[in-house]
């Protein structure tokens, strides 16, 4: 969303408080967000509020009376790249369905030539009511699309379907207009991910794992999803969730299980990215009952695991290219370059826990690509998201090099 343009609508309901967050959401994602807001919007959130945080001035009425100056909606229409009207109360959807305008925003509305979703809330019986049917029908029709209304507890104490998306439903569903005009240039690529822990039992209550999420993995697959690739995720336990029609999703335990689902499926990929932090060891035993506390220490014994990676890495045709991660704590490019040649990598994606807000469960990352031929990129820290797009790229520029 980084420099996108976001026109915001406010319309006066009280689910504008939330479109503080949303606001939020929306600059921390890099977009630049101006907003306008109806007249009565104001009594719900303070138009000081909306301009502090989407740091612009917000327009509400034609022209600003203390000034003299016109507020031109056609010029807010054209700068922006998406126009997101969140709460979208009754009153403004009837209008908007009728061409009316009004107010600045419903003739801003008439004036945009991009596309236009609308977050509608209100009471259960004004959403149930068939006027209002009907004018979300004609705004669907006329290429509007509308974010429904969820059930909960309502502002009249009534409990039904009325409430507005969550701030969050409302920052994807406008992420995924953007996404969906990404050029599908992965498409009749097959990519294998690995991703998160595994996690290796000393008993059946017990394991030995580590602390990465999977976000680092399940972005990649996200990414490559949106550029129109079939992915094939094989993952370690996480509490992400994942579904695409164009996904397999292999849920894995252990790096045994990891390296059995590797090994049939690498076969027909053409890209593997191995994301996953595969334990290396694991204990030698496996025992069936709950260990009991008895002496002042326990003694595991623990045996290698296999080397997924590596393993496929053996296997590789010169039609695939192999992607591998490199987790490091201290000389991160001497250790990266030694795997990167052990495992016949294509690339290495390093990050490592020396540098602040990189590596596990954080949110963000900071990488460097490292080659074949020895020359690295060293991006800046960024969100995962942002990672697992500069990793696709270098990825793509690699692959259309190497035919
Ligand atoms: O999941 P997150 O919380 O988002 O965190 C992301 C991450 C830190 C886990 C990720 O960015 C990362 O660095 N993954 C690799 C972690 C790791 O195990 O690195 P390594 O240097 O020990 O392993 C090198 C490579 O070999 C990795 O691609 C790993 O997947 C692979 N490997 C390692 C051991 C093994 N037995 N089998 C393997 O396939």
């Amino acid at each position: 969303m980084r420099n996108k343009r976001i026109l915001l609508g406010i319309s006066g309901g009280i689910a504008a408080y939330k479109v503080a967050f949303l606001i939020r959401l929306f600059k921390k994602a890099g977009a630049e967000v101006k907003c306008i807001m109806t007249p009565a919007s104001s009594d719900f959130i303070s138009p000081l509020v909306v301009s502090t945080l989407s740091e612009n001035p917000v327009a509400i009425e034609f022209w600003n009376k203390s000034t003299g100056e016109w507020t031109n909606h056609v010029d807010l229409a054209l700068w922006a790249d998406v126009f997101v009207l969140a709460p979208a109360t009754a009153n403004t959807i009837s209008k908007m369905a009728q061409g009316q305008c009004d107010n600045l925003l419903l003739a801003t509305f008439l004036s945009l030539k991009t596309q236009s979703i609308i977050a509608p809330a209100m009471d259960l019986d004004m959403y149930a009511h068939s006027t209002t049917k009907r004018n979300l029908e004609q705004l669907k029709a006329d290429g509007v699309s509308i974010i429904p209304a969820e059930e909960g507890p309502l502002a009249s104490g009534l409990i039904g379907t009325g409430r507005m998306a969550e701030p969050e439903i409302i920052f994807d569903f406008t992420m995924s207009f953007f996404e969906s005009k990404e050029p599908k240039v992965l498409q009749g690529k097959r990519v294998l991910i690995t991703a998160g822990p595994t996690y290796e039992s000393i008993d059946p209550v017990r394991f030995i794992g580590n602390h990465s999420s999977g976000k680092m993995g399940y972005e990649i697959a996200e990414n490559v999803l949106r550029k129109g690739a079939e992915v094939v995720l094989i993952s370690g336990p996480t509490k992400l969730h994942l579904s695409h029609p164009n996904l397999k999703l292999i849920s894995v335990f252990s790096a045994e299980e990891m390296l059995q689902s590797v090994q049939e499926e690498w076969n027909a990929a053409h890209i593997g990215i191995f994301a996953a932090a595969v334990a290396d060891y694991r204990p030698m035993e496996k025992v069936d009952q709950k260990i009991k506390k008895s002496d002042d220490a326990l003694t595991l014994q623990l045996v290698k695991n296999p080397d997924i990676l590596h393993w496929a890495g053996t296997q590789k045709e010169k039609h695939q290219t192999l992607i591998g991660f490199a987790l490091e704590t201290n000389d991160a490019m001497a250790h990266a370059a030694q795997k990167l040649q052990k495992k016949n990598l294509d690339f290495i994606v390093v990050n490592t826990l020396e540098d602040e807000g990189a590596g596990f469960s954080t949110d963000t990352n900071k990488i460097t690509l490292l080659d074949r031929n020895n020359k690295t990129q060293v991006f800046e820290l960024k969100t995962k998201r942002e990672v697992a797009n500069d990793i696709i790229e270098y990825l793509i520029t690699f692959i259309e090099q190497k035919s």
